[in-house]
């Protein structure tokens, strides 16, 4: 099949550009340094042609509140239009679990506008809603960091490794479209405070982690199990310590 992989130089898209063409795929990696750009239409409506199903796992190069929602309208309308003209079969979106229950936060709000032009497009597709990555500790930490201070929440979460979070997308590319949502999680329940601790110790930080029920995750107040999935996802098996002992951060 041809596949587009939107994003496919990111951290999540090169791992499954890569996956795809081991399975003999021809893969394009979109991506404005590869000349194709969601925002601007640049080299779109080219890449599209003869494609079968294009794997949108671009993100958005500034968080503040109004370039997210930007971005992921803009990028979202075009390639949707896109995929349209071309007559493509199946479009594949990774998100984030508990996107609509986030709403509070601008990032969120961003995914949230995603989906919903999905979900209105007409296009097949199959929406991948993941947990956080172990790859995105250090930029929880940053997020909450205020001096040598980190106020994290005690909600729980299941991260994931990239690795799991490729191999569970990339299967989901060459499968049929569910025309809903799946669901992607690591396989350890574990409080956020308690990981960021452990992440900063791992790392040899010293900034110290403050656990507080009301501390924002990218602007939104969290319940106990607002980062948790549903009762079936599908787990990856990569835990923190061994994503940690493979990991650069730990070198
Ligand atoms: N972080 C988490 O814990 C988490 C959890 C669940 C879901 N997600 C979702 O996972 C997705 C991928 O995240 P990631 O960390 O792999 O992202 P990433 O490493 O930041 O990569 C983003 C990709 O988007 C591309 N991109 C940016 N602007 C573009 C444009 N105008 N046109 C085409 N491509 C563009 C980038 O290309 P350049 O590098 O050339 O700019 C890059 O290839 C995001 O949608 C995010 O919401 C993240």
């Amino acid at each position: 099949m041809k596949i587009v992989v939107i994003g496919g130089t990111g951290l999540i898209g090169s791992k499954v550009v890569q996956k795809l063409k081991d399975q003999g795929h021809e893969v394009i990696a979109a991506a404005p340094a590869t000349g194709i750009n969601t925002i601007t239409g640049e080299g779109l409506t080219q890449a599209m042609v003869d494609t079968a199903v294009v794997v949108d796992l671009a993100n958005s190069p500034s968080f503040a509140d109004k370039d997210v929602l930007e971005f992921f309208e803009a990028s979202g309308r075009n390639i949707l239009a896109a995929e349209i003209a071309a007559g493509v079969q199946h479009h594949v979106a990774l998100s984030v679990v508990g996107t609509d229950r986030l709403a509070q936060s601008g990032y969120f709000r961003g995914k949230i506008a995603q989906e919903k032009l999905i979900r209105e497009s007409g296009v097949p597709y199959t929406i991948v809603q993941s947990t956080q990555f172990f790859e995105f500790l250090g930029g929880i930490a940053q997020a909450g960091s205020s001096g040598e201070a980190v106020r994290i929440s005690p909600a729980f979460f299941q991260p994931i490794s990239s690795d799991d979070v490729a191999a569970a997308v990339a299967d989901y590319a060459v499968h049929s479209p569910c025309n809903g949502i799946v669901e992607i999680a690591g396989p350890e329940r574990v409080r956020l405070s308690d990981l960021v601790r452990r992440y900063l110790e791992a790392t040899a930080d010293s900034r110290r982690v403050v656990e507080d029920v009301h501390a924002p995750y990218f602007g939104a107040e969290l319940k106990s199990d607002t980062l948790m999935p549903g009762i079936n996802p599908r787990l990856g098996s990569v835990n923190f310590d061994a994503w940690f002992a493979q990991s650069s951060t730990s070198r």
